[in-house]
């Protein structure tokens, strides 16, 4: 990994600065990287394992000799910019959803379906920062018992909408504390000491397009292209990590117990679930670390074959930019860069 050319397409956003930290972390040789964000931020220096390198404007002639391009923007600048890159050479992972659901396009976390990558043609896609965990505990649990259906309702942190949507939620929260008038500007309502129900567009059948993609998503994942699944996803006022409460049900009875140990042994997933201890994950706990954590695993009391669960991943690390490096870990390991 340390010897290849990576650009970061929105090196400036709030997935991009993740990616760049993970990047110090895990390799702290590398600083083969090409930051790349919009006009505005060209000339602007950002430190990478102790160099200071320059942001540069993404033009058509950004991916000359670029092994990986990482993109992290909005779905217009992918579905302009990916294709000049793979035509330049370079294996697109986006965060976007602009290509997920294309039948050429694999839609990968690798814990759940890594070998998805052996069939790329030049793209690789993430998903919705809410379908990783929730795909990332449903799969482990289906090795107990095959999926019957699955219900998802989100709680998600506002970096799931972008670096000025995290700086909407500290304004808008001095001014109602100063009792002063304020405007959503991100955001398509109030989030400073409010939650709502709308992320992204609503679609004719009353469904968001989030909600969609958990749906079309988990199942793409999953290798399920007929599994029952619905969620309802909300913003809340969080800075950094999403939670999920997942209603799951399966064709044969699965004990809390089995469900435990199954979570404890997914690589990736950590199990935080004692109430005698008041165990249980939180946004705070999960930010910043690597982990999907899940807990309150429990009897769904509404149905004898089903549990419940709450899961909680940072949406910008394991969500974004973590899963996207392992990608590409992927994609190195099973010699399938090029
Ligand atoms: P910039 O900072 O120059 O606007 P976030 O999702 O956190 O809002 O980040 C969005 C990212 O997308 C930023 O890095 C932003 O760069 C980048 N971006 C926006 N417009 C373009 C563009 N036309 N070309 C490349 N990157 C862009």
């Amino acid at each position: 990994m340390e010897d290849l050319s990576i650009a970061v397409v929105g090196a400036t956003g709030a997935v991009g600065q993740e990616f760049i930290n993970i990047i110090e972390t895990r390799y702290p040789k590398a600083n083969n990287l090409r930051l790349l964000a919009s006009e505005r931020s060209a000339g602007k220096t950002i430190s990478v394992n102790g160099k200071e390198l320059k942001v540069e404007t993404t033009t058509e002639s950004s991916f000359d000799g670029i092994d990986i391009a990482f993109i992290s923007v909005s779905s217009e600048i992918s579905q302009k910019f990916a294709p000049i890159a793979v035509s330049a050479g370079a294996v697109v992972i986006d965060d976007g959803s602009a290509f997920r659901m294309e039948s050429t396009v694999p839609l990968v976390v690798p814990e759940v379906n890594g070998s998805d990558v052996d069939w790329h043609q030049g793209i690789i896609s993430i998903p919705n920062c809410s379908t990783t965990p929730l795909v990332m505990v449903a799969h482990p649990l289906r090795q107990l018992s095959p999926l019957i259906r699955i219900v998802a309702d989100t709680y998600q942190s506002v970096s799931g909408a972008g670096a000025s949507a995290m700086t909407e939620l500290t304004k808008q929260t001095k001014s109602l504390l100063a009792s002063e008038a304020f405007e959503s500007e991100s955001l398509p309502s109030q989030i400073g000491f409010n939650v709502f129900p709308h992320i992204d567009s609503f679609l004719d059948t009353g469904y968001t397009r989030e909600e969609q993609k958990m749906i079309d998503e988990s199942r793409k994942i999953l290798h399920s292209d007929n599994l029952p699944v619905s969620a309802t996803c909300v913003r809340v006022p969080v800075y950094i990590s999403h939670c999920v409460a997942a209603h799951i049900e399966f064709e044969h009875p699965v004990s809390v117990s089995d469900a435990r140990e199954a979570l404890s042994s997914m690589p990736g997933v950590t199990v935080m679930d004692n109430p005698q201890t008041l165990s249980y994950p939180t946004p705070a706990h999960a930010a910043g670390k690597d982990d999907v954590l899940v807990g309150r695993i429990r009897q769904d009391a509404s149905n004898s074959n089903g549990l419940v669960l709450w899961i909680v991943s940072d949406n910008l690390r394991k969500g974004a930019a973590l899963n996207s490096i392992q990608i590409a870990e992927e994609l190195v390991n099973r010699d399938r860069l090029n």
